[in-house]
């Protein structure tokens, strides 16, 4: 186990296997910037599947126990399944997990299955057909994203989580269509404090939508009761109802920053590590394994690393966002 300058483990390893997606979801990768001549990653710039599967074995070796993969949209990877399979085989993951827009999910849902995918989760940020055109970039439409979750389900996944993003002015209106929908589902309905991310999204304070002020809404009609916070580093602090309909979670990362226990590390397509999701520079790790390094260089090089550690943007974030310290790492290049 190797512990950072806060004493925080390395136990989660996020994957983005693609720099591209099919939505244009205003507050990740607005339409006007990621137009179709926009410059992605080449395919021979991504890291290959034994590229990933060598570095994801050397920090497992390094105390992480969790993967997820992540994109752009990681759906349009070719073959992640066969990649699934691979990370699923290595002995000390104890978690393997997978966030999706859900937009393919349908015609993917049994293959990740079988691949070994312990775990889904899947965005969806409202139910209104015309909200969620404009919030993914006119691109994509509430019916397929619920065809993916039924398929995903008629597959086996259980207890899938769903990522809802909330934006004062935008779908703060529909939180309560959501509730309605998921509860009972045996779905787990996460809310996410709209964030800072990336350059792209003109992000304002006054445009997040508190967990405080989603449980306002919640529970006069459906009671909540508190059931568990983020102290073993998980960004969640869990809800159940009252009345056995299951449980919601909310990820307060404005409101409530959960920095002193993260233990996320962030690989992007390309291969450069991330300490933190508001990095502003990464580890390139693809230049050191293309130049033929040992396995041993690779970790102490990733330990290294992550001993040097100090990262805690949302703690920070009010100081942080009055000194400009380079333009961020996207959210589309390391997966949220
Ligand atoms: P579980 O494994 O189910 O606990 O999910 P997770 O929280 O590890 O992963 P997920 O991708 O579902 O995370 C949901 C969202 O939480 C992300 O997309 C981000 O918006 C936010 N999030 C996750 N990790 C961090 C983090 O380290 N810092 C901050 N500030 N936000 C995070
Ligand atoms: N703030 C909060 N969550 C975000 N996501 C993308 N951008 C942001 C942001 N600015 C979420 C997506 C998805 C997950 C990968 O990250 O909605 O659920
Ligand atoms: Fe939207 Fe996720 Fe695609 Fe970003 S990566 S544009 S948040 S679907
Ligand atoms: Fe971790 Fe950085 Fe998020 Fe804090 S802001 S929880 S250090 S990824």
């Amino acid at each position: 186990m190797i512990l950072d300058q806060f004493k925080r483990p390395l136990r989660d390893l996020r994957i983005s296997v693609i720099d591209r997606c099919n939505f244009r979801c205003p507050y990740c990768m607005p339409a006007e910037q990621f137009h179709h001549s926009y410059q992605f990653l080449n395919k021979n710039e991504w890291l290959s599947f034994d590229e990933i599967e060598r570095l994801a074995r050397i920090f497992v070796a390094l105390g992480v126990r969790k993967l997820r993969l992540t994109g752009g949209e990681p759906l349009l990877r070719p073959d992640v399944d066969l990649l699934i399979s691979r990370l699923n085989m290595i002995k000390g993951v104890e978690d393997l997990a997978l966030t999706t827009n859900g937009s393919h999910l349908s015609s993917w849902a049994i293959r990740l299955k079988r691949s070994g995918l312990r775990r889904l989760t899947i965005s969806l940020d409202t139910l209104h057909n015309q909200i969620f055109k404009f919030l993914s970039g006119n691109q994509g439409n509430v019916t397929d994203v619920l065809s993916g979750i039924k398929a995903a389900e008629t597959a086996g996944f259980k207890r899938i989580k769903i990522n809802s993003v909330i934006i004062r002015g935008v779908n703060d209106g529909g939180i309560l269509d959501l509730v309605r929908y998921f509860r009972g589902s045996g779905h787990v309905l996460r809310f996410i404090e709209y964030m800072d991310v990336g350059n792209q999204n003109n992000w304002e304070l006054k445009s997040v939508v508190t967990t405080q002020e989603i449980l306002n809404i919640i529970n006069p009609e459906f009671p909540l009761k508190n059931i568990g916070g983020t102290d073993d580093g998980e960004t969640s602090q869990r809800y159940t109802f009252l009345d056995g309909a299951g449980d919601v979670e909310f990820i307060s990362s404005v409101s409530h920053a959960f920095c002193g226990t993260c233990n996320r590390l962030r690989l992007s397509a390309e291969g450069k590590m991330y300490t933190c999701l508001f990095a502003t520079q990464g580890t390139d790790l693809r230049d050191i394994l293309r130049k033929g390094s040992s396995d041993d260089t690779i970790q102490a090089r990733i330990q290294m690393v992550w001993m040097a550690r100090q990262d805690r943007y949302s703690q920070e974030r009010p100081q942080n966002r009055k000194v400009s310290s380079g333009p961020k790492v996207e959210m589309y290049h390391i997966g949220g």
